[in-house]
């Protein structure tokens, strides 16, 4: 029976998929996964950015937040092809149903959750997240994350972002694939 956890992700075929609000620290958790476990690294953000060739603010305001949203999703079904890989994807990807069906039935998806508060801290600075850039962004985050969090929640796995140390909580979600991929192989 296989116990390392690379030789099981292998054997499972499907990619790991983080999901979760903007600010949460999808991307940072994304990178310490891939390189932990040595699988190549996707950022969906950063692969729609390239295909426009400009920023995220600047699709929005040029072809909009659907359009956005289309490539987004393509994009994501795209990459989930590649097996095996870590995929941090954009916080309202989980909004387009056909993304959010394959996600949680063909990846190991991982919701990255923080509280509002951190949230906003964390955001603050960044002008690349046109949701957030008007009067009131404490207010669009709470409407955000109520009518996200119901599909968030339907993630295999949890981590807690922002109440202590990452790689604590990386451990502990390896810990918690390893042991279900370990069950699966045995059924
Ligand atoms: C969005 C989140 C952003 C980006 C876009 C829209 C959202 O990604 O895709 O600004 O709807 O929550 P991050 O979650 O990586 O910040």
């Amino acid at each position: 029976m296989k116990n390392n956890i690379r030789e099981l992700i292998n054997a499972n075929g499907q990619p790991l998929v983080l999901i979760g609000m903007m600010g949460t620290g999808k991307s940072h958790f994304g990178r310490m996964l891939s390189q932990t476990l040595k699988l190549d690294y996707f950022d969906s953000d950063a692969l729609v950015e390239e295909k426009a060739g400009c920023s995220i603010a600047e699709i929005f305001e040029r072809w909009g937040e659907d359009n956005f949203r289309s490539v987004e999703a393509k994009t994501i079904q795209e990459y989930m092809q590649k097996g095996p890989c870590v995929i941090s994807t954009g916080g309202g990807a989980i909004l387009n149903a056909e993304s959010a069906e394959d996600i949680f039935l063909n990846a190991v998806s991982i919701w990255v959750d923080a509280p509002v508060d951190i949230i906003l801290e964390r955001v603050k600075k960044n002008k690349n997240r046109p949701l957030l850039a008007c009067e009131n962004p404490a207010d669009v985050l709470q409407e955000l994350m109520q009518v996200r969090k119901p599909i968030y929640e339907r993630a295999r796995y949890k981590i807690a972002s922002g109440d202590g140390a990452a790689e604590k909580a990386l451990d502990t979600l390896l810990n918690d694939i390893k042991t279900d991929l370990m069950r699966n192989e045995t059924e």
